[in-house]
């Protein structure tokens, strides 16, 4: 199983107490005990098993913003380091957002987190993104240069794929890159995924497991390629730096792509293309397996 599903029951407006932004106060003391000690558990099994998995940048963002401290962080300390680094802020909201906000905080480097955090019997999979994945699977990479225009550079792609009719389009650049990315480091591959590092199973069935594709990343391709919200994905794209990323979704102009691929067929997770860069072609075992 991935670590959660996205959930479609997205509001249409801010929920009872919530800012016109969406956002609302974290309220750090409201949490118990229990909850820190959970964070902290969770804490501990990723970071046992990711310094040999992640890129280098990812464990270097969790130093310089001091997330080994223990509990849940604070996100207004978490902001002060945040912001002295790249200029990056971390703001709360009650859940899912609509598009249109989301973006509009990514373009003005707010990145927003859920406040909540998943219960013991949700250790492994939940439905929303709770604190623990929004702010261990995704802050730490805000603290690297690149990486945080990228995802200011995406959130105002983002409000022009809303007036091109693409954000089905855009959304598989995300959801192949900042959610369930691979990085090549020398002749290795690395995670930086948010949904890949937040999760216990996935980060070792991303790099170690025979079953799904990695592939090299082509931004138009990924762009036509549906994705799995249920269970783990069945092909990982691979970039080959945060700089390339960079430079090739900021130097294009989307508008042009979305305009043909309209016309085009969209590609299922599994398909391999005879002009993919193979790294790795999936036997697919664990998306065939037999359930009941
Ligand atoms: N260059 C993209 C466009 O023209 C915007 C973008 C930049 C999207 C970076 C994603 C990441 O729409
Ligand atoms: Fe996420």
């Amino acid at each position: 199983m991935g670590e959660y599903a996205m959930a479609s029951h997205v509001l249409q407006t801010p929920p009872e107490g919530a800012s016109s932004d969406w956002t609302i106060p974290q309220n750090w003391s409201a949490y118990t005990p229990e909850e820190h000690a959970l964070w902290d558990v969770l804490y501990e099994r990723q970071t046992k098993m990711l310094p040999s998995r992640v890129t280098p940048a990812f464990m270097e963002g969790l130093e310089r913003l001091k997330l080994s401290d223990s509990g849940i962080p604070n996100f207004e300390e978490l902001s002060e380091r945040l912001h002295k680094l790249t200029g990056w802020q971390v703001v709360a909201v009650p859940g899912l957002v609509p598009d249109e906000v989301f973006f509009e905080h990514l373009a003005n480097r707010r990145f927003v987190a859920g406040n909540f955090l998943r219960t013991p019997e949700q250790i492994d999979y939940l439905q929303e993104p709770d604190v623990f994945h929004d702010v261990f699977g995704h802050v730490p990479l805000l603290a690297n240069p690149v990486f945080a225009d990228y995802m200011q550079a995406y959130g105002m792609g983002g409000m022009k794929a809303i007036k091109h009719n693409a954000i089905h389009n855009l959304s598989r650049l995300y959801w192949y890159t900042v959610e369930f990315g691979l990085i090549r480091d020398g002749d290795d591959m690395k995670l930086y995924g948010a949904g890949i590092v937040s999760s216990r199973t996935e980060s070792i069935f991303a790099l170690d497991d025979k079953s799904p594709n990695r592939i090299g990343f082509d931004m138009k391709r990924v762009m036509q390629t549906r994705y799995r919200i249920d269970d783990f994905q069945q092909t990982y794209f691979v970039i080959d730096s945060f700089e390339d990323l960079l430079k090739q979704t900021i130097d294009t102009d989307f508008a042009p792509i979305y305009a043909q691929i309209a016309n085009e067929s969209e590609y299922e997770p599994a398909d391999i293309l005879p002009t993919d860069r193979v790294y790795n072609q999936g036997n697919q075992a664990w998306a065939n397996r037999v359930t009941d």
